[in-house]
């Protein structure tokens, strides 16, 4: 057999598959690697198998014993995921209100005049400005203090501690992120039981059947999957788009395909260089496309490459706003896709619209190339965005 190729990929270009990942998947769809941890695992690379195994039960979110590879990104997601994913189903009814579409009709007013006021500031300013700190990061953060209720004077806190514990090179810092987080979220559930309020955590706190250790787990899943990812796509889309002027103009020409621009935009965005994929562990002997994965192993189902799958779309690194996306995995698939994709989806129309509207002759300040991708989280996106216009 050949030697495992070693994670993480090389990433040269922040909006292009790594090169040796793209080598792998012309090869075939599983493929023997090594966890930047130093473990053996089998990463999954074609669109079919990816999207069949995000939604199959033979494998399981959590190691299944404690010899199991180790994986930064899965012992994150085991303890965030923790009693959600031990009831999985009930977990879901209580999560899907809150992003059901008259609720997201609702916030969207709220996100669009958050999104005006960072953009009037922006406007003030003479570039280079750093758009990650002036709209990808602080809109997000705006917009789940509110929708969950947050206090936004929190927001250091709670994103060092986010940050700390989606840290994929320091175990110690991550665990420690996750205990400040849970703590975080015990105290803010007690007061929300004291006052509620109209916000998510409120109405959880009524949730038929939820214990108090469901709600505050709820809630620091909320708060960590709810904004680190968005501002990770606002970055790397706006770069997509400022990189791209044929269809940044058919966008701003006809606002009306903001949707299929975002989808797109989804489709290609990868901000997570040093992550394999969705971390699942076999339940038992799996045959994948010919090769035998026993018990226990660990595969990472990685959606980049999924979502740059030739067969099934055509050009796949090209971006075309108009592009039949429905294929896209960016939000998972079936059973555990992406209870907040509503959620994330909205505020990417609203930002990116508004973005390309306002600042036509917006453009990043430096070389693409020199564009990095953080590697020290879990969700990456970009370090900065130094832009112009
Ligand atoms: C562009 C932004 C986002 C991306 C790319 C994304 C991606 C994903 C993916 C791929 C999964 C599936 C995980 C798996 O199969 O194991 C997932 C699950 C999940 N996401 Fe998101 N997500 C985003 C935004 C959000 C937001 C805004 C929230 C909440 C406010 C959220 C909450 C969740 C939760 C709770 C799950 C677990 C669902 C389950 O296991 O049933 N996500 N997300």
């Amino acid at each position: 057999m050949n030697t495992p190729a070693q994670l993480p990929f090389e990433q040269t270009h922040p909006l292009r598959v790594a090169p040796r990942l793209r080598a792998l998947q012309s090869q075939g769809s599983i493929h023997r690697v090594r966890t930047v941890e130093g473990d053996e695992a089998w990463l999954v690379t074609g669109h079919a198998r990816v999207r069949q195994l995000l939604d199959d039960d033979r494998l399981s979110r959590s190691p299944v014993d404690s010899r199991a590879a180790r994986d930064s990104g899965s012992a994150f997601l085991a303890n965030l995921l923790g009693d959600f994913a031990d009831d999985h189903a009930r977990m879901r009814t209580v999560l899907e209100p809150p992003f059901a579409p008259e609720r997201m009709r609702a916030l969207r007013p709220h996100v669009e005049a958050l999104t005006d006021e960072l953009l009037d500031e922006l406007a003030g300013r003479t570039g280079p400005v750093d758009l990650r700190l002036a709209l990808a990061l602080p809109l997000p953060i705006l917009v789940m203090c509110e929708w969950l209720g947050v206090p936004h004077e929190d927001k250091d806190k709670f994103s060092t501690w986010t940050q700390d514990a989606a840290s994929v090179q320091d175990p110690e810092r991550s665990q420690q992120g996750l205990g400040q987080l849970f703590g975080y979220c015990q105290t803010l559930v007690a007061r929300k039981r004291e006052n509620p309020a109209d916000d998510v955590i409120s109405r959880l706190c009524v949730a038929e059947g939820l214990s108090d250790g469901e709600v505050i787990g709820l809630t620091a899943l909320l708060l960590f999957g709810g904004y680190e990812t968005t501002v990770a796509r606002i970055g790397t889309g706006a770069l997509l788009l400022m990189t791209d002027p044929e269809q940044r103009q058919k966008l701003r020409a006809d606002p009306s395909l903001i949707p299929g621009a975002v989808e797109e935009i989804l489709r290609l965005s990868m901000p997570n260089p040093h992550n394999g994929g969705m971390p699942r562990y076999a339940r038992t002997d799996l045959e994948i496309d010919g090769t035998t994965v026993r018990a226990g192993e660990l595969l990472l189902l990685n959606i980049i490459a999924a979502n740059h799958d030739g067969t099934v779309f055509d050009d796949p690194g090209r971006v075309d706003i108009t592009r039949h996306t429905e294929g896209s995995l960016t939000f998972g698939f079936g059973l555990h896709a992406c209870v907040g994709a509503p959620l994330a989806r909205m505020q990417l129309q609203v930002a990116l619209g508004r973005l390309v509207e306002r600042f036509p002759t917006m453009r990043p300040a430096v070389e693409v190339e020199e564009l990095r991708l953080r590697h020290d989280t879990l969700t990456g996106g970009l370090v900065d965005l130094p832009v112009t216009w």
